[in-house]
C-alpha cells in the first residue's frame, strides 16, 4: 500500500449527477444539501449544471441554487454545461470552472445531447476559447469511456481520440465518465495507462458509477497508478437519465472511508459527510445505497 498517493482530491457531484435522475425537489432543499455538503472539508463540489431545462426538467433551478447557497472559498465550485449556451449561462453566474460533457460512443452522445460526438467537439472547441476568455478553466468529460450501453465496448483507441481532440484544442483536464458502471478494474488499468502514454502531462479525474458494484474497486486500481482525482456523490445518489438501469456515482462516504483507512488523505470530515448523506436521504425521500451510512464507520464499535 506504501506506493499510494498520500492524498487525493474528490469532487463532489451529488448535487448534479445525483439530483438530476430524481424527481425534481425544492431549491430550498438542495440548497441545504450543498451548504451541508460544503461544510464536510470535500475540495471541490459540482454544484448544477445548465442544461436544457426540457432534457432534465430537476436542473431548471440552476441559477437559483448557485445564487443561495454558502459560497465559501475552501470550496472549488463548478457547473456541468452540454454546449455553448451552457458555458455562456455557466459564466455569466459567476462560475469559473465548468466541464463540459461529450460521449465516445455516437449513439450515446445523441441521446444525451442531440448532436454526433464529431459535432460535440467542434463546439466545445469554441467553448474552451470562450472559457479561457473568460479567465475560467474548463475540463472536458468523455462519457461511456468504459462501455456504452447502446454500443457495448468503446475501443480505448476511440476514447483516446477524442481525449486527445479535447487536449489539443485546449482543454484543461480530461475525466473519464464511467457513466453505466460498465468499468471494471482491468479495464481501468488498461485506459489510465494508454491515457498516460499518450498524455502524459493530461490532467485526469476519473468519474465511476456503482451500476454493477464494481465503483470502489476501480478506484483502488486507479489509486495503484496513482490517480488522485475522483467524482463521488454523497449517499451514493445519482444516475444518467438517458442510459437505461443507470445508478448512482461510487458513494463519497463509502469511498473516504475505505481511502482513508489506507493512508489516504481526502480532507473530508467522514461523520459530516454522513450527515449530509442523512440530508440526501431526506431530499429525495428513499433509501441511498451508501453503505457506510448503514453500518457506520468501522471505528464506531457496537455496545457490548
Ligand atoms: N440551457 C438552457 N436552455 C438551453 C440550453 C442550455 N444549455 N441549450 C439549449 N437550450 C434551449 C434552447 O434555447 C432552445 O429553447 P427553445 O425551445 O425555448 O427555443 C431549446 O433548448 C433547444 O435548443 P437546441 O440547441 O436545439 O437543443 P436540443 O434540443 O438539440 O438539445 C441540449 C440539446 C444539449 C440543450 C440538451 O440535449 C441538453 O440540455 N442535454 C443535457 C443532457 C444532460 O444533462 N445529461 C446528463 C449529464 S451527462
Ligand atoms: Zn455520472
Amino acid at each position: 500500500m506504501s506506493d499510494l498517493p498520500e492524498r487525493i482530491s474528490l469532487r463532489e457531484v451529488g448535487p448534479r449527477d445525483g439530483l438530476q435522475n430524481e424527481a425534481p425537489v425544492p431549491t430550498a432543499g438542495k440548497v441545504e444539501l450543498i451548504d451541508a455538503l460544503s461544510r464536510t472539508g470535500v475540495g471541490r463540489i459540482e454544484a448544477v449544471s445548465f442544461v436544457s431545462p426540457k432534457a432534465i426538467p430537476s436542473m431548471a433551478d440552476a441559477a437559483e441554487v448557485w445564487a443561495a447557497i454558502e459560497r465559501t472559498d475552501a470550496v472549488r465550485w463548478s457547473a456541468l454545461v452540454p454546449n455553448l449556451r451552457g458555458a455562456q449561462r455557466a459564466l455569466d453566474a459567476g462560475f469559473r470552472e465548468i466541464e463540459v460533457v461529450v460521449s465516445a460512443s455516437d449513439t450515446h452522445n445523441r441521446k444525451n445531447v442531440n448532436r454526433s460526438t464529431e459535432e460535440s467537439l467542434d463546439q466545445i472547441a469554441g467553448l474552451l476559447q470562450a472559457a479561457h476568455d473568460a479567465g475560467a478553466t474548463c475540463q472536458v468529460i468523455v462519457s461511456t469511456a468504459f462501455g456504452c450501453p447502446y454500443e457495448g465496448d468503446v475501443p480505448v483507441r476511440r476514447v483516446l481520440d477524442v481525449a486527445g481532440r479535447a487536449l489539443a484544442d485546449g482543454a484543461d483536464g480530461i475525466s473519464y465518465g464511467d457513466t453505466t458502471g460498465m468499468a471494471t478494474p482491468s479495464r481501468v488499468t488498461a485506459l489510465v495507462g494508454q491515457t498516460r502514454s499518450a498524455f502524459p502531462d493530461a490532467a485526469l479525474n476519473l468519474h465511476f458509477h456503482n451500476t454493477r458494484g464494481t465503483g470502489l474497486a476501480n478506484v483502488l486500481a486507479a489509486l495503484q497508478l496513482g490517480v488522485t482525482d475522483f467524482d463521488a456523490s454523497v449517499g451514493g445518489l445519482g444516475g444518467c437519465p438517458y442510459a437505461p438501469g443507470a445508478t448512482g456515482n461510487v458513494c463519497t462516504e463509502d469511498l473516504v472511508h475505505m481511502v482513508e483507512d489506507m493512508g489516504v488523505a481526502t480532507g473530508v470530515d467522514l461523520e459530516a459527510m454522513l450527515t449530509a448523506a442523512r440530508e440526501a436521504e431526506r431530499l429525495v425521500g428513499r433509501t441511498l445505497p451508501s453503505q457506510v451510512l448503514r453500518a457506520g464507520p468501522r471505528s464506531r464499535l457496537t455496545p457490548q
